[in-house]
């Protein structure tokens, strides 16, 4: 072939390679606009949240929630279709994160297990209540990790990394720790819906930018809140064997029944990794207050906080997933110390079953 037709060739090659780029690019914004576009389809959680607040397109926006708890309801900036889309869409990630109720993950969640490597996590197992837990008469709970009283406090100073983060980046360390996963992009819609989702709780609350409220966070329990014996491993198992274990599984690894999650991984290959803020190495006072408060789940608030920080300890002992700090190394024990821990025991404890021998009874003359 001469040197003009190679040359030639090798444009043609550039400029369907370059154009296959730029088709594919097109598609993919094509799709992402048909997502926006399409009616929503919401959880249940999210059906009856977002009607008990009203959420409809209009020039204006009053909130039943507050004209209920104080009487007014003053006029709000109202929302667009496209805003009440996208509100939709952030509350159903919020309470379905894995796509386990939609009938397209890829459409309806944005993919959002994709930034995420287990098969349990989703937001509301910690953030309940859809992100804004109430008791039966509509309070709202200290420590109930609130996403609405946590939008208000967007851009504000983190006592861990003693960064300011923005709400976007407060977002992605839980995908990134609590969920064990990667970083969504800062612009993806997966981020953007969720930030609106939020952002309409807060105007349904009526709650004030730049308040601190006490449903934000965790109602944390440190060790001074206990009589001081120190955090006792053996009597966290044991507490843990009695009260969790039949829905967080034995080595806290989840119970899963024909694709519904009983409870979720607390330890384990599809549960928070070693940097979340639940993990009791990093910080100790914030998982025994999620347990006191919120487990076990339809009789909260039983434990004492002796208890909590027992079984919080326990918990946080388990092997579970290396965080992005602690290096490949660690990654690869807890790696192994996940796959080989489980099966071990499984099998020492059927070993001990087999050779096990009924008590001798003492003889009654004897006593
Ligand atoms: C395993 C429990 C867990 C899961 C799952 C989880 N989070 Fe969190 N989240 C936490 C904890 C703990 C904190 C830290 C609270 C603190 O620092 O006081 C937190 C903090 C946050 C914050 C900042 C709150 C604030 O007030 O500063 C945001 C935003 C957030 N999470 C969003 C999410 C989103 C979105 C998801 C789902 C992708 C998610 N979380 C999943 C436990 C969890
Ligand atoms: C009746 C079943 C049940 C019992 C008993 C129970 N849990 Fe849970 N737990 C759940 C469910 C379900 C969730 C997810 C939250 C939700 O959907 O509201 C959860 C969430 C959690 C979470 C946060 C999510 C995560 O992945 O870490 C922790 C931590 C936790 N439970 C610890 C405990 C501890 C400790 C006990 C015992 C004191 C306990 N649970 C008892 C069902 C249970």
């Amino acid at each position: 072939m001469s040197t003009m037709s190679w040359r030639i060739l090798k444009v043609v090659a550039l400029v369907l390679v370059l154009g296959g780029f730029y088709g594919l690019a097109v598609y993919k914004h094509a799709e992402r606009e048909a997502i926006r576009q399409a009616p929503v389809v919401l959880t249940e959680a999210c059906a009856e949240k977002l009607s008990r607040y009203g959420l409809a397109a209009g020039p204006v926006y009053r909130s039943p929630y507050m004209l209920q708890r104080t009487g007014l309801a003053p006029a709000m900036a109202g929302y667009s279709e496209e805003d009440v889309r996208a509100i939709q869409r952030g509350c159903n990630i919020i309470d379905d994160t894995q796509g386990r109720l939609a009938s397209d993950k890829a459409s309806e969640r944005w993919n959002a297990p994709r930034f995420i490597r287990g098969t349990h996590a989703s937001c509301n197992q910690c953030h309940q209540g859809v992100g804004d837990k109430q008791d039966a008469d509509g309070n709202r709970l200290k420590g109930s990790l609130s996403l609405g009283a946590s939008w208000v406090m967007a851009d504000m100073y983190d006592r861990f990394t003693g960064l300011l983060l923005p709400f976007e980046l407060r977002q992605m360390q839980c995908y990134i720790n609590s969920s064990n996963g990667y970083k969504p992009n800062i612009a993806d819609d997966l981020i953007r819906d969720v930030t609106a989702y939020t952002r309409f709780l807060s105007a349904a609350l009526g709650l004030q930018i730049g308040t601190s409220y006490e449903e934000q966070g965790v109602d944390e329990i440190p060790a001074s809140f206990t009589g001081k014996q120190g955090d006792d491993y053996i009597r966290g198992e044991a507490l843990y064997k009695e009260k969790c274990q039949h829905c967080h599984g034995p080595q806290g690894h989840g119970v899963e029944v024909a694709g519904r999650l009983i409870g979720p991984a607390v330890a384990g290959p599809n549960a928070w990794n070693m940097q979340s803020r639940n993990y009791f190495y990093y910080v100790a006072t914030i998982l025994p207050g999620f347990i006191c408060r919120n487990m076990p789940l339809g009789a909260e608030n039983t434990l004492s906080n002796q208890d909590c920080r027992d079984i919080a300890y326990f918990i946080s002992n388990l092997p579970r997933p290396a965080g992005d700090k602690q290096g490949p190394l660690v990654a690869l024990q807890q790696q192994a110390l996940m796959r080989i821990m489980p099966p071990l025991l499984r099998w020492s404890e059927a070993v001990m079953e087999r050779t096990a021998q009924p008590a001798p009874q003492a003889p009654v003359a004897a006593r």
